[in-house]
């Protein structure tokens, strides 16, 4: 397959072009010959047009690829190589959602031929390609698993908005069936990753490795998270202990902050769900997932408490709450925890306005039902600052206090003004 891959005797296909399969999708296109294919028309006809829908790749990136980008699924067909990266959500009760990676399964099993490869991208718990997507590919297709097509698993490690460790400046794990499949997914990817890759030994390693990157970052975040509380209430700035403590060559950087998007608040539920499946109920990364998921909450309760103690009437309140993407310098709003926090100050009557640089107002209205403002309005009794965008970080005091009523307070979520607030009430975590 690697031969035929590198030859253009045969084609890739990736199914699902969003953060993740667009870039994999046209990296493997400056070497090699690539079907993209999406549901979503509307996506498929912005990227014929060389521009990325997610927001994240320049469209000097689309330039000299050999790519067709279809909504069609009978396109697939001509492809040999399936590189599989749609969402792998939670459903309402914190479960895996395996819908879109089931129908993107059907898909692909309805296109495979006799000596094709199945690689996945999409997070998931161990043993979902096997347990999970294997028979529904091998029941659409009408072929057998390992003799007929073999399949692969290669998650994903790229980091939405972080332009030092790109697609192929990160190694990727690598996964196959046998040894003759891990052999060729190792070969095909080792032709754009320039970091190389890491054979694992088995699918399961390479899912079970994926998911613990996360949930490791889950937890060690909840437990900066839960010292935060502690620290709150003896007045204890929690950045500036862990400056100190993270002058030990061994202490972990792990800061405070809302854990939102759709990985490192979603991937440890796939893990809990299937720890639970095999007798086990995983108590640390279930806690570390409870503090994290009631952050929102408890900012906004803080902000609420000083407003009250600087004797202002809470329905008459404005707070400005400044982001609201999942994450710094990323336009997606999927799963925000500042989302949280604007609907939590709502609760008590306190008039919010949200605004951000990168999010659109559009799709913040969709998703969450409330408008957010161009511009900011009027003076405010609190202003939070929720997302550290590059466009907040180099900011004056003297900004703050033009937004800011008399005994008005400065929530500064990431301590990113921490020792630099002289006169305005300032708080952080
Ligand atoms: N975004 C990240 O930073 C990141 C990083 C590492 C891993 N991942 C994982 O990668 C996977 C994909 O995430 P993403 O962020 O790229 O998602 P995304 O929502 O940005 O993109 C998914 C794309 O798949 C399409 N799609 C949905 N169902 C489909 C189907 N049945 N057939 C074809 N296309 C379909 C959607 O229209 C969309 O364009 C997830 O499992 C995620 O957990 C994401």
């Amino acid at each position: 397959m690697f031969t035929k891959i590198k030859n253009k005797q045969a084609t890739i296909s990736v199914i699902g072009l969003g953060y993740v399969g667009l870039p994999i999708a046209l990296e493997f296109a400056k070497k090699a010959k690539v079907i993209g294919f999406d549901i979503k028309p509307e996506r498929v006809e912005l990227m014929k047009q060389g521009i990325d829908p997610s927001k994240e790749l320049d469209s000097k990136e689309f330039n000299g690829c050999d790519i067709e980008f279809t909504a069609n699924a009978e396109d697939i067909k001509r492809a040999h190589f399936h590189i599989i990266a749609v969402p792998t959500p939670i459903d309402d009760h914190n479960l895996p959602d395996l819908k879109p990676i089931i129908a993107a399964s059907k898909t692909v099993g309805a296109a495979l031929k006799k000596g094709d490869y199945v690689v996945y991208e999409s997070t998931v718990y161990p043993g979902c390609t096997e347990e999970d997507c294997v028979p529904v590919l091998e029941k659409l297709s009408g072929l057998k698993f390992e003799i007929d097509f073999k399949v692969g698993f290669s998650p994903e490690r790229i980091n939405p908005g972080d332009k030092v460790h790109t697609l192929t400046s990160i190694t990727k794990v690598v996964s196959g069936c046998d040894a003759e499949a891990l052999d060729n997914v190792a070969k095909i990817y080792e032709m754009v990753i320039k970091a190389g890759v890491h054979r694992a030994s088995s699918l399961k390693v390479a899912e079970a490795a994926k998911i613990i990157e996360n949930t490791q970052r889950d937890v060690n975040i909840a437990l900066m998270y839960e010292l935060s509380l502690i620290f709150n209430r003896m007045n204890i700035n929690t950045y500036d202990v862990l400056e100190a403590a993270g002058t030990k060559w061994n202490f972990l950087k792990f800061f405070p902050g809302l854990v939102g998007g759709h990985c490192i608040g979603v991937d440890p539920y796939y893990l809990l769900h299937k720890a639970k499946e095999v007798g086990y109920h995983a108590k640390m990364i279930d806690s570390g997932r409870f503090i994290n998921d009631s952050m929102g909450g408890y900012v906004a309760k803080q902000v609420v408490k000083k407003i009250i103690a600087a004797d202002k009437n809470i329905k008459d309140a404005r707070v400005l709450v400044m982001g609201v993407t999942f994450k710094e310098d990323v336009a997606d709003i999927r799963n925000s925890k500042v989302v949280d926090v604007v609907r939590e100050l709502q609760s008590y009557c306190v008039n919010v306005e949200a605004i951000d640089p990168h999010a659109s107002i559009k799709e913040v209205k969709e998703e969450y039902g409330y408008d957010m403002v161009e511009k900011v309005t009027g003076k405010y009794d609190a202003v939070v600052l929720a997302v550290q965008h590059e466009e907040y970080k180099n900011l004056t005091e003297d900004y703050f206090k033009l937004l800011l009523n008399e005994k008005g307070l400065f929530v500064d979520l990431k301590g990113i003004y921490k020792n630099k607030i002289k006169d305005l009430k300032y708080w952080s975590l």
